[in-house]
């Protein structure tokens, strides 16, 4: 079966704003006296806004320490700093070899789905200026499963019409590489901080993105 479609995570796939949310959650980490560092958050990455601050709590044995209002309202303060960081976004941000390796898939006519859990993701992609690159974007915010569960890659492929084999999917964050798994995809991890699940193809950085080498690789040459 030919691979029909490449469906990306956004954040630390295309633009390094995991970089940014790591920053938002450490100021209000630091707020409440918090441990919170680089590898602690690499258990948030792909995981909603609202389970990034129980995951916080959890490390820090204060799952209790707060009702469900308040959870919502810690998060949205993340989200307040997290949202000021993005504004400097250019199209500079996109990481490097992202955009030829968008293009040349476009031109080979791959289609392109951005499968990421940021209600932010729109915002950061009309920033990139590469919104419109993509023939589907999923919407986080209809999205009830987070990473490692499937559903957000498996609305891409729903919306392009295609099978689970047709699609390969792009990831930075464990929870990802699981859901791409669990959604029957062939998943190319990029600089994952593997604890259980091994990407199929792992790079190290996206400047090794190449169409050709993640199709052999995939066994779709
Ligand atoms: C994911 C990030 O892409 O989006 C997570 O990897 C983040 O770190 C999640 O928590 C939700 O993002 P947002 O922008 O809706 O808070
Ligand atoms: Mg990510």
């Amino acid at each position: 079966m030919s691979c029909k479609a490449f469906i990306f995570d956004l954040d630390g796939v295309l633009t390094d704003t995991a970089r940014y949310h790591y920053l938002a959650w450490k100021q209000l980490a630091d707020q409440f006296g918090f441990h919170f560092d680089e590898k602690d958050n690499e258990r948030l990455k792909g995981v909603s806004r609202i389970r990034s601050f129980e995951i916080i709590l959890e490390i820090n044995g204060a799952e209790n320490r707060f009702t469900e209002e308040e959870k919502e309202k810690w998060a949205n303060e993340k989200n307040q700093k997290y949202v000021e960081l993005i504004r400097a976004i250019t199209p500079d941000d996109v990481l490097p070899g992202v955009q030829a390796f968008l293009d040349d898939a476009k031109s080979r006519g791959i289609k392109l789905a951005v499968a990421s859990a940021s209600r932010n993701a729109p915002q950061v992609l009309e920033s990139l200026k590469i919104a419109d690159k993509f023939d589907y974007i999923a919407d986080a915010g209809k999205v009830s499963k987070t990473k490692p569960d499937p559903e957000v890659f498996l609305v891409c492929r729903d919306a392009l019409g295609l099978k689970s084999e047709e699609c390969i999917g792009f990831e930075d964050a464990q929870a990802g590489i699981e859901a791409i798994h669990a959604a029957g995809m062939y998943a190319v991890g990029i600089n994952v901080d593997v604890t259980s699940e091994e990407p199929d193809l792992h790079l190290k950085s996206t400047a090794e993105l190449n169409v050709d080498r993640v199709l052999a690789a995939a066994g779709q040459a």
